[in-house]
């Protein structure tokens, strides 16, 4: 076993105390946000995404956020990946991030559902043209025989679509997570982490210290 007990760090950044945490947990993640996407990092709107297979198993990856508000968290993607099929089944997900830089992660649990199909357009138009293609080009998450198989469809499709506006592929848009808890961390030294939990109980949010 290659031993890493060694590598370890002490987390000091900050402090987060349930009084002053905002009642709503959309305005605590905010406060958040803004103050992580202020600091310049390379890709502020970064997260995990988890879902559950028919089997139970979780899987993860990373995706990007493209919105949010009282509604829930945004993200788009192809609707026949594995993370599609996993949410057509179980419309249950978990986003996570994780900002090393302040020493902070947040943790979302919720529902899952489609944005409309206008909403989606917005987003899908307001992408560079190659991403589009790029949307038509790609069967997310089905195997491939090798990249010039992929190459070769994304110039299929530059083609079949050149001097016409791309349009939605009827299998990629959006899903809304709809937050039923959220977790806010913030590292601290001894490792004696800050906790704040929210739940949604009867629409109200209440939220509670957690031991680290
Ligand atoms: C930085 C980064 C951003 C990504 N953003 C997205 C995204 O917004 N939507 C998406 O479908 N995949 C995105 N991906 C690719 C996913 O991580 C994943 O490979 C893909 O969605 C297929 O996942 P699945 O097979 O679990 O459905 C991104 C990957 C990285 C590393």
């Amino acid at each position: 076993m290659l031993n890493l007990a060694d590598i370890r760090k002490e987390y000091t950044q900050g402090r987060l105390d349930e009084q002053t945490c905002a009642d709503h947990p959309l305005m605590q993640f905010h406060a958040w946000f803004e103050q992580y996407r202020e600091s310049n990092p390379p890709e502020p709107t970064i997260m995990t995404v988890a879902t559950v297979d028919a089997s139970g198993c979780p899987w993860q990856r990373i995706l990007l956020l493209k919105g949010y508000d009282d509604e829930g968290f945004i993200f788009f993607t192809n609707f026949e990946s594995n993370k599609g099929q996993h949410l057509n089944d179980n419309a249950q997900a978990s986003l996570h991030f994780f900002w090393i830089e302040m020493e902070r992660q947040i943790q979302i649990q919720g529902t899952v559902e489609k944005i409309s199909r206008e909403e989606a357009e917005r987003y899908f138009h307001s992408r560079p043209r190659e991403s589009q293609l790029g949307a038509w080009a790609s069967a997310q998450s089905r195997p491939l025989d090798n990249r010039q198989q992929l190459e070769d469809q994304f110039a299929q499709v530059s083609q079949q679509y050149e001097g016409q506006e791309v349009p939605l592929p009827d299998y990629w848009g959006g899903y809304r997570v709809k937050p039923q808890r959220m977790e806010f961390w913030q590292g601290g030294a001894h490792r004696l982490h800050d906790r704040v939990e929210y739940q949604q109980h009867d629409g109200q949010w209440q939220k509670q210290r957690l031991n680290p």
